[in-house]
Formats: C-alpha cells, structure tokens, sequence
C-alpha cells in the first residue's frame, strides 16, 4: 500500500524514488511512499485509455453496474471507516472525530448519491425540424486527471471519484504529496469493490506529476482543488489541448453579522466557521464584519471562545483543534500573523505556535482589522480570525465583494429582507445564512471570479464529466 497503484496493480516508481509522509502531530516520518514521475504518470494514463477503449469492460458495462461497484465501494468504506478515519488523522492531523464523523460520513454519502446518478444522467429525444430522429446521448468525458490537495484528502478525492466514475470516465488520481495514504487505501478498496483495472488509477507525487498529468495529450478533462496559484498554472497548461477543467481554489470569504443576529449563535458558528480543519478550509469565513453596535461585545465573546478552544492530541476526544499540516504552512501562518501585529491589528489571543513537537498554531484573533491589510487580503488558510467592523449594509457589500475571491459567505440576521439583500449582492458561490460550512452532496459547491471554475457535487457536478453528443438520423417518414 505504499506503492502505485495502476492497472489494478501495484508497483514501484520507475526511477525508484521514495518521498516521506509525515505524522504532523510529531513530525516524526509514518511512511515512505513511491514517487511518481512523468513515466509513470504515462503509465497510468495509458491504463487508464485502455480502460477506456471502446468494447472494453467498463465501456460495455450496464450503466447500473456502474453504480451497484460505486456502492460496493462505499459499502466497504463503511466496513474500514474507522481505519481510514485513523489514517486521515496519523497523515493530515485533524481531531478523529471530524475524520470520523465528518469526511468518512460525507465520502460515504457522496459515493452513494452519485451511484444513483450512474443510470439517471441521460439525454434527450428532440423535437427538431424536418424528417429527423433527433436525441442527445450523455457521454463519459473520457480520461480524467484529478489533483487533490491535502486538507480533505479522502473527502476531495471522493467528490472526484464519484461522479466521474457514475458518467463512466476512467480517471487517474494524484493525493497530495503531504497526504498520499487514505488514497492508498482507497485504491486498494477499488480493487476489492472488482473494478475493472484501469479505471481507477493512484499515483501520488509532487507537483511535477501534477503537471505531468495535466500536460498529457490522452488526458481529457483536469479536476482540481488546490491554491489559486497552481489554479492558473493548470488553467494555462490545459488551453494547449484545450481540456475540461474544473478548479476549486482558495477563498478570503467574508461572514457578516448584522446587529439584529442571535449573538451566543453567530458567535459560536463564526467561530467555528474560521476554526474548523485548523482554519484550513477553501471556505473558511476568514473576514468576519462585524456592524458596530455589536462589535465590541462580539470581539468579547469571539476572544473568550478562541481561549476555551481545546488544542492537543488529534486522538484525544476532547481535542478541537490539530496541528498544521506541515512547517511550511505553520511558518507562513505565523509570518502572516506578524504582519497583522506590524500593520496595527489588535491581536486579542494567541498569535504564537503551541508546543516544541508537531505543527501547532494557538486559536489566534485579530480586532480592528482593516481591508487593506495583508491578513484581511490574503488565504491564511490558518486558525487566525479577523474581525472587522462595519454600519451600513451598502458599505458592507461593497466591502465584502472586494477581494479577487468568491467561494463563499455568511450572512447572519433575523431580518428577512436584508438577508435577501446581501444574498443578491453577495458575489460567492455558497451564501450560507444563520449557518456556515453546511454541506450536502446535493448541493453545488465551487467559486466566482479567481476561487474557481466549476461545481462539485449535486447534478451539476455530473455535467463537468459528461460530454453532450447530437444525434441526428434522416427519417423516411415523421408523423408526429
Ligand atoms: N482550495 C483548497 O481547498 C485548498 C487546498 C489546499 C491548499 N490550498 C491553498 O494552497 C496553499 C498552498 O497549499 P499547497 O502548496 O499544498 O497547494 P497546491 O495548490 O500547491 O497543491 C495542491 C495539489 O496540486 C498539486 N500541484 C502542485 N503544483 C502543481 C502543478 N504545477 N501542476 C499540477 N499540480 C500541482 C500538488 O501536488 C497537490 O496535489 C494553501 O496555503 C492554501 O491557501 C487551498
């Protein structure tokens, strides 16, 4: 399980490279896993164009089979959950119980909805002009690269897997080079599900097997979750064969609370809203407006509750909040942090790393925080809240708009109209109301503007592995 897996096989890089994955609790190495490089990553695509020849297994298989595999798939999920649970927390450090809880339930649910998606996604019959039988077939896309990044690593991975697989795509997975192994896991699952090899292909790497993936002339469409930054990188390489792409970037989404909310409950799902996965969600509610006469009893509470956030052993029940995934990202963190203190922001709590093992950063909060500054601009993909104030609702859109970003946002208020308002403002592709980070695999999630291009989940996340074909058949005879 340390190996690629490709052709239903696993096997070695072939340049022999091994790269370590680390246990960021500690920082002490949990494994070394194959690398692979460009050679490799023709290997896999080639399996996975072989898988997708037609007349072959997968191509001739009943569409519902496709989906009975998909839901053995996540029968066995089910079985290994809270081994993979595990394996999230060793390799990503989030608490068990949100692996548990959170990205093991929803990878099982989104593995479910999609199945039954395998035999629904059909065309149309048209009544077109003129003597013609005219219907539209839904087509697998063909070839699938998708790039996974390392904050919800099975649960990214699952969005993916799920709806390329209903539309009968073969696909070719890369994990992140930090949290390659509940992907690992699951290649094996794939096997056990009878998959026909091929059809599922896993290869972790670096970035260059990224690249490799998205530059390779048999791979049809590119779905990736990741930084902006790579985003655009991937939205240049993929123009030269002009591939689908879809892209779920990063996110500086504004969550605004209006005097009028049930304070204790904004409070707490603000909180939550930066806080949860260590404040490394795309969609974290990382600029939280405040209107001013609540602010300061806002800032009070919100403070009070960053104190009381519990920090330690990802395996300890009681445990909130986890390590960073790795040096880097805490390194950056903390430099971010710095620049807020530097650029007159009011730290309230935290501000610093916890402890001489692993990659801990304290619940940290920011009052008096202003637009300009770099910690209401830039993804600190962090546990840093920054809490800015506002009065007016005009200038809390215009406020809220103004970021390159457009993931999501929050809106809490019990006046109906002034949510409608913000709603129809609001440029993001989520705007959550009274609630934050409510997902359901139903539901569209993706971003405006430079947060991406796309939706994942619900019917729309079908279409971006579905290619529509236009059949037109000469008639004799057209009565209607
Ligand atoms: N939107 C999200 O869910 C999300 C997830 C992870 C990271 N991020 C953001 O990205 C920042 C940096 O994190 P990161 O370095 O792990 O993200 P990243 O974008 O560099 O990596 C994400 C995935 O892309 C791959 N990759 C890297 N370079 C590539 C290339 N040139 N071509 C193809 N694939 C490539 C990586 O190997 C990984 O699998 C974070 O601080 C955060 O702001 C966002």
């Amino acid at each position: 399980m340390d190996k690629l897996f490709i052709n239903n096989e696993w096997v070695k890089s072939s340049d022999g490279k091994v790269f370590a994955t680390e246990n960021p609790a500690t920082g002490d190495v949990i494994a070394e896993v194959q690398q692979a490089g460009k050679v490799d990553i023709d290997k896999a695509v080639d399996a996975a164009k072989k898988a997708f020849k037609l007349g072959s297994t997968w191509r001739k298989m009943d569409a519902s089979h496709r989906g009975h595999l998909i839901n053995k798939l996540a029968d066995l999920i089910e079985r290994d959950r809270a081994y993979m649970a595990s394996l999230e927390t060793l390799d990503n450090g989030k608490p068990y119980l949100a692996s548990y809880h959170g990205d093991l339930a929803s990878v099982i649910k989104n593995l479910r909805y999609y199945a039954g998606w395998a035999d629904k996604n059909h065309g149309m019959v048209l009544p077109a002009d003129g003597k013609y039988f005219t219907y539209t077939r839904h087509e697998p896309v063909g070839v699938c690269g998708q790039i996974i990044p390392w904050n919800f690593p099975l649960l990214m991975a699952a969005w993916k897997l799920g709806p390329a697989l209903a539309a009968g795509c073969t696909l070719v997975l890369k994990p992140a080079e930090q949290t390659p192994l509940t992907a690992l896991y699951l290649a094996q699952l794939v096997k056990e599900a009878g998959f026909p090899p091929g059809v599922v292909n896993v290869v972790p790497g670096y970035g260059d097997a990224g690249a490799a993936l998205v530059d390779h002339p048999d791979i049809d469409k590119v779905a990736f979750t990741g930084s902006t930054e790579v985003g655009k990188l991937i939205q240049r390489g993929a123009a030269g064969s002009v591939k689908r792409i879809t892209l779920e970037l990063g996110g500086k989404s504004p969550n605004i609370v209006l005097a009028d909310a049930d304070l204790p409950a904004a409070v707490e799902t603000a909180h939550m809203a930066l806080f949860y996965n260590m404040g490394q969600c795309c969609c974290a509610g990382s600029r939280t407006f405040v209107q001013d006469t609540i602010y300061d009893e806002f800032v009070a509470l919100a403070t009070a509750r960053a104190k009381r956030r519990v920090l330690g052993d990802p395996f300890k029940p009681e445990t909130e909040q986890g390590p960073q995934i790795d040096g880097e990202q805490q390194e950056k963190i903390l430099q971010l942090i710095k620049s807020g203190q530097e650029q007159g922001a009011r730290l309230m709590t935290g501000g610093g790393r916890t402890g001489d093992r692993g990659y801990y950063v304290q619940p940290t909060v920011f009052a008096d925080v202003r637009d300009h500054m770099d910690i209401a601009r830039t993804e600190i993909f962090g546990p840093v809240q920054q809490i800015l104030k506002f009065s007016q609702l005009d200038e809390v859109l215009e406020r809220a708009n103004d970021t390159e970003y457009g993931l999501a946002a929050g809106v809490f208020t019990k006046d109906l109209d002034k949510a409608n308002y913000l709603i129809q403002g609001l440029r993001a592709g989520t705007v959550w109301v009274n609630d934050y980070n409510v997902f359901a695999n139903q539901v569209p999630f993706g971003g405006f503007k430079q947060s991406g291009l796309g939706r994942e989940n619900g019917p729309y996340g079908i279409k971006n592995y579905t290619e529509v074909k236009a059949v037109v058949v000469k008639l004799t005879e057209k009565n209607s």
